[in-house]
């Protein structure tokens, strides 16, 4: 029979060996956080029914438009699998009935795939993951000013140092009517620079200009009328106050007029954190912003709320691009239990036992070979301790280890073992 010869689909990543570990020191990093900041998890389905995006994140958009993976199941209803959280998320809220009087705002957050038929190239997939958070039902400042410090804070705890935090208001409804009138007939006499795409946007929704992946339509588009002149006081009040908190909680942020994001949802305050460090149609590595109206959209009540999402992938491609190293947990200690002869063999999973009963991860040769041979093994798998088991620890019920950072060696009893491998981990 012929050889399958099948390589996982365009945009999509196996992902393994040290990429993982990248993975559980910022998921666990941006975990710790967001219960710090007193968030919640909350796992929706990769899938949902295709409005829940459609409508949401605008029909003018590029993700609606030509990047999401729609497709009917067996009934014939249209799925998507998810381009983004934000609308699964409120569309759990308004469906648990989450807005009970007394708990708000819901403060949650969550991990996932996400999938967007986007063009692959350098930190753009068509698989990918976020982290996110969403804080339903206030529309205090103080809010948006916490929900901005704990996106910049996940960064600092990575290690990034030369990261940009935007902040911006695109105002609500109202006072971003005037706005497009005005943008609309400063691009009309831009029309001839403009790609088809947002030749069509200027007519039906010329805010999606901001972030054509066309850079030279996001030029024209920035050199226009800026959208701070036109904001209400209400809005304006809102966005001061913001501004305001952050600077008493010092974190750093420039205000750009022209970040506007790329879903139709948003009201208010945007943010992204971008890195010069990256090309700079995808330089976001993460961003947000309020969406007030959404809640009601979904037949909820009328709530505001606010949010954002990193994309773990891209953070992980930055971190190595700039020599950030992952954090390992120092608490755990791997152990590499060999027997050195057949005779010990039986002994040797005695003790297999002992160390995984008390939560020490450890793992055993399976194949027999020198010693040398074993101690390469033991610090290419990231070992920290080896355990040889031969015909005189058995006899003595005792293990040799070596501790493969010190290099140095101890015959212990049996006994001892747990505590010994406890006291190098510095568990004790
Ligand atoms: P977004 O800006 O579309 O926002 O995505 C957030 C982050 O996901 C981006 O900054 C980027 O790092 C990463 N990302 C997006 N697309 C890709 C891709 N194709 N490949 C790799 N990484 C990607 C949202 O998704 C909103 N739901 C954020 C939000 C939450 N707003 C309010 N609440």
């Amino acid at each position: 029979m012929k050889k399958l010869a099948i390589n996982s689909p365009r945009g999509t990543a196996d992902i393994y060996g040290e990429d993982i570990k990248y993975r559980d020191f910022i998921n666990s990093a941006a975990r710790d956080i967001f219960k710090i900041f007193n968030f919640n998890e909350l796992i929706t389905p990769a899938f949902e029914y295709t409005e829940v995006f459609s409508r949401s994140i605008g029909e003018e958009t590029d993700i609606v438009q030509k990047e999401m993976y729609t497709f009917s199941d067996r009934k014939g209803r249209s799925l998507t699998l998810r381009p983004e959280g934000t609308a699964a998320v409120v569309r759990a809220f308004v469906e648990k009935k989450m807005f009970g009087p007394g708990n708000l705002p819901v403060k949650l957050f969550y991990i996932g795939n996400m999938f967007r038929y986007e063009r692959p190239q350098k930190g753009r997939m068509r698989e990918f993951w976020q982290l996110g958070v969403e804080a339903l039902g206030s529309d205090n400042p103080v809010l948006d000013a916490e929900i901005i410090w704990m996106l910049n804070l996940v960064f600092k705890r990575l290690g990034f140092k030369n990261l940009t935090l935007l902040v911006n208001s695109i105002g609500c409804l109202k006072c971003r009517g005037s706005f497009i009138l005005e943008l609309k007939k400063y691009l009309e006499n831009e029309k001839a620079g403009l790609c088809g795409d947002c030749t069509k946007r200027l007519k039906n929704n010329p805010l999606r200009i901001f972030d054509c992946k066309v850079p030279g339509c996001r030029e024209i588009a920035q050199k226009g009328p800026g959208i701070s002149e036109y904001l209400c006081g209400s809005c304006k009040t809102h966005f001061k106050d913001t501004t305001d908190t952050l600077s008493y909680l010092s974190v750093d942020f420039k205000i750009s007029d022209s970040l506007v994001r790329g879903f139709d949802y948003y009201t208010k305050t945007v943010f992204e954190i971008i890195s010069n460090d990256l090309e700079s149609a995808q330089n976001a590595l993460g961003g947000g912003g309020r969406y007030d109206n959404l809640i009601g959209q979904f037949g909820g009540p009328d709530m505001p709320a606010i949010g954002f999402a990193v994309g773990i992938d891209r953070t992980i491609m930055l971190m190595k691009d700039l020599g950030i190293d992952y954090e390992e947990d120092t608490k755990n200690i791997k152990v590499y239990l060999v027997a050195i002869d057949d005779v010990s063999k039986g002994y040797m999973l005695e003790i297999l036992k002992l160390l995984r009963d008390s939560g020490i991860v450890c793992d055993i040769n399976y194949t027999a070979r020198s010693i040398k041979a074993e101690i390469k093994k033991a610090e290419k798998l990231d070992f920290n301790i080896i355990a040889f088991i031969g015909e005189d620890e058995a006899k003595n019920d005792s293990v040799t280890i070596k501790d493969l950072k010190s290099f140095k060696q101890y015959t212990i009893s049996k006994n001892e073992i747990v505590e010994k491998i406890f006291e190098i981990a510095g568990r004790i």
